[in-house]
């Protein structure tokens, strides 16, 4: 195994580095940093969200018209990372109460917020109506049955986009395509006229953008090419029934983010120039009047390999076989991923990264299920009770689909920046777990 393969430099943050034989974030050591602090914790590295977040930017240049870098927030949430994001001029993409409110109260500013959601509360449309939202993203024709009243009820009009379902199946898991007839999310052709002509009749609404997004952890730009060929089709044949031009083009997010070392690599800012470019190649066959915004709403590949979970490892049970089951007290709580996809990851011992592996091991954690895994299987050193094991592109899915299954405490999430480290999240505590709770009358 070569030490490229032990310390495939890629999946780790891009401040990341060997010094002495151990793993460091900057000036960081993570091994003593983390015993320091208390496992598990997450740390995310600024450098590298800064580093997609520019690669985006770039690859965007390939579009004549104005664009903008919008997150989608479910990658990874929380008050800090909305301000992170604010700061940095990158829009938001909201799907529920919370993601709005966390975003509201992060000082966002609301025209830079769309909202998404295949069955989008009433309260949730009322509360980005009243905030001023810069668009709402109509996914059936429900939608726009909810939305009648406010819009109404409103000096100016409701911007909305119309979310295109393409037809198009994305190769990825079936849990991630969104695209494909059949899944839950968004409008026929045949329904976005229909939605197009409803939003004129009902008036209070104005039609500004399109939208589509076939799925996340997509490899292969040739399907999400397709289905931006087939909303630019859309936009065109919605011109010429007479609902005017679009003010906002959005293909979506789920460009891949490699996990594993058998993953490949993958270069962001020559995919988004690929897709960028090929947009624009595509609108001007149609003669439209202007270039729209061109939205890109990203979140695994801006925060994924930005983060890194740290754990400590427990019990160690040696298998006949010479297999290893190592236990961390990390798991399927903070990371379901591999649970709900069979994501695939790899582990490092940050205080001897390159120590030569001495056989395949199944990291677990300690909850109540057989399929708490955190890697199926991993080559590993010899391994011991307190040993810090660090899991790379841990920076998105993790935090946001935790759960507090056996009343686990959500670890802590640190930020590094520009040689400091802050706490953006603190431990749960089991305070925090019984705050809902209505003691029964006596
Ligand atoms: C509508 C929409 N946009 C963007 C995304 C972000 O996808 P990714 O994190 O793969 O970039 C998702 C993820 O599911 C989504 O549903």
């Amino acid at each position: 195994m070569r030490v490229t393969e032990r310390f495939p430099r890629y999946l780790w943050p891009i401040s990341a580095h060997l010094r002495g034989g151990r793993l460091h974030l900057g000036e960081l050591d993570l091994a003593v940093w983390a015993a320091g602090c208390g496992t598990p914790v997450y740390l995310y590295d600024a450098a590298t969200c800064d580093e997609a977040i520019a690669a985006y930017r770039y690859g965007l240049r390939a579009w004549p018209g104005p664009s903008l870098l919008a997150y989608a927030a479910k990658a990874w949430l929380n008050l800090p990372a909305a301000q992170l994001m604010s700061r940095r001029r990158v829009g938001l993409d909201v799907v529920s109460q919370g993601e709005l409110a966390i975003a509201l109260a992060a000082g966002y500013d609301p025209a830079l917020l769309h909202v998404h959601g295949n069955n989008k509360p009433p309260a949730l449309l009322d509360e980005a109506a009243a905030a001023g939202v810069g668009s709402i993203v109509v996914d059936n024709l429900h939608d726009l049955e909810l939305l009648e009243p406010l819009a109404a009820a409103r000096a100016t009009p409701l911007s909305l986009w119309l979310r295109l379902n393409p037809d198009l199946l994305a190769p990825t898991h079936h849990y991630r395509q969104t695209g494909h007839h059949g899944a839950k999310f968004g409008l026929t052709w045949d329904e976005a006229h229909a939605a197009a002509d409803s939003i004129r009749k009902r008036g209070g609404m104005v039609l500004t953008g399109l939208h589509t997004h076939i799925g996340s952890q997509i490899f292969e730009l040739e399907p999400l090419l397709a289905a931006a060929d087939r909303l630019v089709a859309l936009a065109a044949s919605l011109r010429e029934a007479g609902y005017g031009e679009i003010a906002c083009l959005c293909p979506g997010g789920g460009l891949g983010q490699p996990y594993h070392p058998e993953e490949g690599r993958f270069n962001l800012a020559e995919a988004v120039q690929r897709i960028a470019g090929h947009c624009a190649r595509t609108w001007s066959q149609y003669n439209f009047g202007s270039y729209p915004t061109l939205v890109l709403e990203p979140g695994r590949s801006l925060v994924a390999r930005a983060g890194i979970a740290l754990y400590t490892v427990g019990a160690v049970r040696r298998l006949a076989d010479g297999g290893r089951i190592i236990a961390v007290d990390g798991s399927m709580a903070d990371n379901p991923r591999p649970a709900l996809y069979q994501a695939r990851y790899t582990a490092s011992l940050p205080a001897a990264p390159l120590a030569p592996p001495t056989g395949p091991a199944r990291i677990v954690g300690p909850l109540c299920e057989s399929g708490d895994v955190l890697i199926e299987h991993v080559l590993l050193p010899e391994v011991h009770p307190g040993d810090i094991l660090a899991i790379p592109v841990s920076g998105a899915y993790h935090l946001s689909m935790a759960s507090n299954y056996n009343a686990t405490l959500l670890p802590p999430v640190y930020w590094r920046e520009a040689g400091k480290t802050i706490c953006l999240q603190r431990r749960q505590t089991p305070a925090d777990l019984l705050l809902r709770d209505l003691p029964l009358p006596s």
